[in-house]
């Protein structure tokens, strides 16, 4: 079996005792289509992302009344605004009219503009949802309020044409968006896992206060994959196997996520030296500060917890070889609000960290497009990495489910 290697230096960081796993039984992965296909791309934004619940960034992106954020849904214009009870609602971004966009993305100002905030199309409505070319009115929940110089008739009634509802939820202080409202189930249906292994971090607390958008060249799978997998660890990621030598231990077989991966002793999160002068979380016990938390949640969903930061991850594909991915650093109010407060120990470990997930995802992309690969294989210590090929068949293939 072949270990990755990114250089010379990396690969020097192998313990070669890791590589004594006696079990040696491959599973084959999803076949290249999957990776490569326009077609198969097209069911998967139908199946998958248009019909999941999809995590679409954080509540404090809208924290007042009329202020509202677009988001664009693999491909669709998705606005999210709070009504002037606090309530958030989401629509598709278009008039009943004639189909105008009611947030132009192109003319608004990029929230990264402003300092502390994520990025993203956003801004402000005073008082409801103007269209900007007929000038149609609808109040924020959607419902269309009136239009110039026409009275309700039997062709032109008001309440059949309130805004296509897209449907909205939170959790943990992140939203999540159904864009086929009417087949949703309850958000912890789809969420549950995640929500009971963090229920013990008070995310809904925490703010975001750097976002980091990267443009990563191959398919959202392989992106996927990667979160789900130590196996690379060793060769890839040697600094941060320093904070944690669990993942290079065994191929990184050994990991139990639900109970939190152990860090090196005398250290508690994601910096170079793998501490630093902020303080755990609240209502943390010792054992759980001194691990390293984390879960992928399908679709588009990756959170890293460590006790006194968040990276939270939100994937968007869009193309087959293609995807965006937004990384958003939470911390506590109470740390935010200290004078000495800097994020950057935990922001420039983690882009290192995610330049070189990034990079070795795009090499896997590049070598699957060869006319040599038709199908790869996981590892017993990728089994979590089949996941993904039993989600993805499942819902492209029914008749796939037991793949
Ligand atoms: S397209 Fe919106 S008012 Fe005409
Ligand atoms: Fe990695």
């Amino acid at each position: 079996m072949e270990v990755p290697m990114t250089s010379v230096d990396s690969a020097a960081s192998l313990d070669l005792s890791d590589l004594s796993f006696e079990q040696a039984d491959l599973e084959e992965s999803l076949p290249a289509p999957y990776y490569l296909s326009d077609e198969i791309f097209a069911r998967e934004k139908e199946e998958i992302f248009f019909r999941q619940w999809v995590c679409a960034g954080r509540e404090e992106q809208v924290p007042e009344p009329g202020d509202y954020v677009l988001v664009d849904v693999v491909g669709e214009s998705v606005l999210i605004v709070r009504d002037t009870a606090g309530d958030l609602h989401a629509h598709y971004n278009l008039c009943r009219h004639r189909g105008c966009q009611l947030a132009l993305p192109a003319a608004l100002p990029r929230i990264e503009d402003r300092a502390g905030a994520p990025a993203g199309a956003s801004g402000h409505f005073h008082k409801a949802i103007r269209c900007p070319y007929h000038s149609w009115v609808y109040d924020f929940d959607g419902s269309l309020r009136g239009a110039p110089f026409l009275r309700e008739s039997e062709q032109f009634r008001k309440d059949d044409l309130s805004l296509h509802p897209v449907g909205i939820d939170t959790w943990g202080g992140f939203m999540f968006l159904h864009l086929t409202p009417g087949d949703a189930p309850p958000l912890r249906q789809q969420l549950g896992a995640t929500m009971d292994l963090f229920a013990r971090f008070p995310l809904a607390d925490l703010r975001t206060v750097r976002r980091i958008t990267y443009q990563i060249e191959a398919n959202w799978k392989v992106v996927m994959e990667n979160y789900n997998e130590c196996y690379h660890c060793a060769g890839v990621h040697p600094e941060l196997c320093k904070v944690v030598p669990a993942f290079k231990q065994y191929g990184g077989s050994n990991l139990d996520w639900s109970s939190g991966i152990p860090q090196r002793e005398g250290t508690h999160t994601y910096t170079v030296s793998g501490t630093s002068t902020r303080a755990p979380f609240p209502g943390l016990t010792p054992e759980d500060a001194s691990r390293h938390w984390g879960k992928l949640s399908y679709p588009n969903m990756m959170t890293s917890i460590s006790s006194d930061h968040v990276a939270a991850f939100t994937l968007w594909p869009t193309s087959p070889n293609s995807t965006t991915l937004t990384c958003d650093f939470l911390f506590h109010p109470s740390e935010i609000a200290k004078s000495n407060f800097d994020p950057s120990d935990v922001v420039d470990f983690w882009d290192l960290v995610n330049h070189q997930d990034w990079g070795i995802c795009e090499g896997v992309q590049r070598g699957m497009a060869s006319r040599a690969f038709t199908i790869g294989y996981y590892a017993p210590m990728e089994d979590p990495s089949l996941d993904i090929r039993r989600y993805v068949m499942s819902r492209l293939q029914p008749h796939s489910a037991t793949c």
